[in-house]
């Protein structure tokens, strides 16, 4: 797995990121279990609520092209910080991992971190009809 060739392609579609509002750009940048790769740019809203983030975007290209196992997920922003998807994105990102996912958490100095699913959602939600 290319950990650096997943996090340049997320930093290459950053510049295609609509942030009008906040300014912070995101780039994400996925590798099915099939080898495909997707990525994706935060998509803002005038209704602010309505904005998709990168790592979604890039999941929903993927998986309405039949693509329904993420083996790594890269993220990088503009910022000296580390970027960590947020809590709606790894609700997705859960859905949709393959079991060996790794997560890849960027900074502007192409600096990473690498988590698995378990580490970024512990106590997953998991929906089971038992009632
Ligand atoms: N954002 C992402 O695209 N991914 C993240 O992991 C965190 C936040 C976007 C949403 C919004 O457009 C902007 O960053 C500020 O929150």
């Amino acid at each position: 797995m290319d950990y650096e060739k997943l996090i340049s392609l997320a930093n290459e579609v950053k510049q295609n990121a609509y942030a009008p509002y906040s300014n912070f750009h995101v780039g994400a940048a996925l590798i099915t279990n099939s080898g495909k790769i997707y990525t994706g740019t935060n998509v803002e809203n005038a209704s602010y609520g309505a904005t998709i983030c990168a790592e979604r975007t890039a999941i929903v290209k993927a998986v309405s092209e039949g693509e329904k196992k993420i083996k790594a997920i890269a993220i990088s922003s503009d910022s000296e910080d580390y970027i960590y998807p947020c809590g709606i994105c790894r609700q997705v990102i859960l859905e949709f991992a393959a079991d060996d996912l790794v997560i890849i958490c960027s900074n502007n100095k192409g600096e990473y971190k690498v988590f698995n699913i378990n580490e970024i959602l512990p106590h997953a939600f998991v929906f089971k009809k038992n009632y």
